[in-house]
């Protein structure tokens, strides 16, 4: 990422519209549209979305200065968003929504004509990569580089039939298999030529992610497979200068460990065990059944802790942590996932204490105001000039990207911290240390 200081400073409110382009139109996309929408007609709140709803404080707290997030940067509105995507099913976004479940019917009514003339295009789509389901709308290809081709197409046409200004693509498709980088991932190059030799190692979602980037359309991940995290893709990002960044939305039980064990590491209480088991019925829940679906999504989770609470540098206090996650898919509950998480902590004298947090959550209410927000600020990015991994989205993932030498930061706090700072930063603003000597002068 490559950014001085105020030099978004001059960036003006942009024109014509965005193109939003979403592989993967289920719960958590069609969650997301229908919001959108719904704020633009006047019938619900932003609730949850920061560059909807969230202030900035600007200069000193004598200052005043406290203006909501997209008065202070020039962002995108919402009466500027298209919406557009790729599923392997053909329902359109109403059909896809009323299945999902999500939304109660009435709400979904109210913008049904809008819902419904969303449908998707055909999708890329490889059974080795998600083994639970399987669907009619796919594409055909001679190899995996004319795939490629076809949804650059897509994204061409979808652009030219809406008269779209700028596109962002965001995936909110299915978790694919683990499968740790090859040497087909190492160099462009060598990607290419895989491409057009239909490697087997290289992952639908990272077709799609190559054919965003050669478009030069910025690329947010919300799943927790590898993706745009491959050097070859991070070598495409930065050669057209593209914004990307990923991976897994934080929601859910994440998003209320990277709020307690900030707070636990903070009072330096130690920590033996964490054990967190979900309930989960949506069709993310089943192929999250496949054991190696699983594996992608275990391997984000886990990384939260250890990160965290810096296990090297605390060995008295978290070298023996045991932390365990477990999905279980279970259709009665549907989207409306029940979280337990029991947590051994201990505090002075080595005294043992519990938690237990107990979270009936709605999974994707809880993701479509971050996929917004991801919306919002790739595009701005792009506008900006920012190219390659956009650290500062961090606040928004579960495993976030950043570059080889950098360890993630997944403290929520300085997560928002960083993102605030990015903007002030951009827009020429001071940044806030929350030192505050100056009060006392
Ligand atoms: N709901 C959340 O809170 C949450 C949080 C973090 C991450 N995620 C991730 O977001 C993604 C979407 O979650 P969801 O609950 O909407 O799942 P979902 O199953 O309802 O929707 C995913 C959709 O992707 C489609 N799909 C699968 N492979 C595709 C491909 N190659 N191209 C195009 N479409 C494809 C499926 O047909 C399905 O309609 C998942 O990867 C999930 O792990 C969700």
């Amino acid at each position: 990422m490559t950014m001085t200081s105020g030099h978004a400073k001059n960036l003006q409110k942009p024109k014509g519209k965005l193109g939003v382009l979403i592989p993967g139109l289920g719960a958590v996309a069609t969650t997301f549209i229908a919001g959108v929408e719904s704020i633009r007609k006047g019938y619900q709140p932003p609730i949850g979305s920061l560059t909807q709803m969230g202030h900035i404080r600007l200069g000193k707290r004598t200052d005043n200065r406290q203006p909501l997030v997209k008065d202070f940067v020039p962002l995108v509105e919402l009466n500027d968003m298209v919406f557009g995507g790729w599923d392997i099913y053909e329902d359109n976004c109403y059909e896809a929504a009323i299945k999902c479940g999500v939304l109660p019917v009435p709400m979904l009514e109210k913008i049904a004509p809008f819902m419904k003339s969303i449908k998707p295009m055909k999708a890329v789509f490889d059974k080795e990569y998600i083994k639970k389901i399987d669907g009619p709308n796919v594409k055909k290809g001679k190899s995996k580089m004319d795939l490629a081709e076809q949804l650059m197409k897509d994204i061409e046409d979808f652009k030219k039939n809406n008269n779209c200004d700028r596109l962002v693509v965001v995936w909110c498709a299915s978790t694919e298999v683990y499968k740790e980088p090859t040497t087909v991932h190492s160099t462009l190059k060598n990607f290419e030529e895989g491409l057009r030799n239909s490697d087997p190692n290289i992952a639908p979602s990272q077709i799609y992610a190559y054919a965003a980037l050669k478009m030069r359309v910025a690329f947010a991940n919300g799943a927790p497979n590898l993706c745009v995290d491959v050097d070859a893709i991070q070598e495409l990002a930065m050669e057209n200068g593209v914004p990307i960044s990923g991976k897994d939305f934080k929601t859910g039980q994440t998003l209320m460990k990277t709020i307690l064990a900030p707070g636990f590491k903070a009072r330096l209480l130690g920590v033996s065990g964490w054990f967190s088991t979900n309930i989960l019925g949506n069709r993310d829940g089943e192929v999250l059944d496949d054991p190696g679906s699983f594996k992608s999504k275990e391997v984000s989770k886990l990384s939260v802790l250890e990160s965290i609470l810096q296990q090297d540098m605390y060995p008295t206090l978290y070298k023996d942590l045991y932390h365990k996650v477990r999905i279980n898919y279970y259709p009665p509950r549907g989207d409306n996932k029940e979280s337990w998480d029991n947590i051994d902590i201990f505090g002075w004298m080595g005294m043992p204490m519990q938690i237990k947090v107990n979270f009936l959550c709605r999974d994707s209410i809880l993701a479509a105001p971050i996929v917004l927000d991801l919306v919002v600020f790739s595009d701005f990015a792009q506008r900006a000039g920012f190219r390659g991994i956009q650290e500062w989205l961090s606040f928004f993932y579960k495993s976030p990207m950043v570059p080889k030498k950098l360890y993630p930061e997944h403290d929520l706090f300085i997560q928002l911290m960083k993102l605030k700072n990015t903007l002030r930063y951009a827009m020429g603003e001071d940044l806030i240390t929350h030192l505050g000597v100056e009060y006392y002068d």
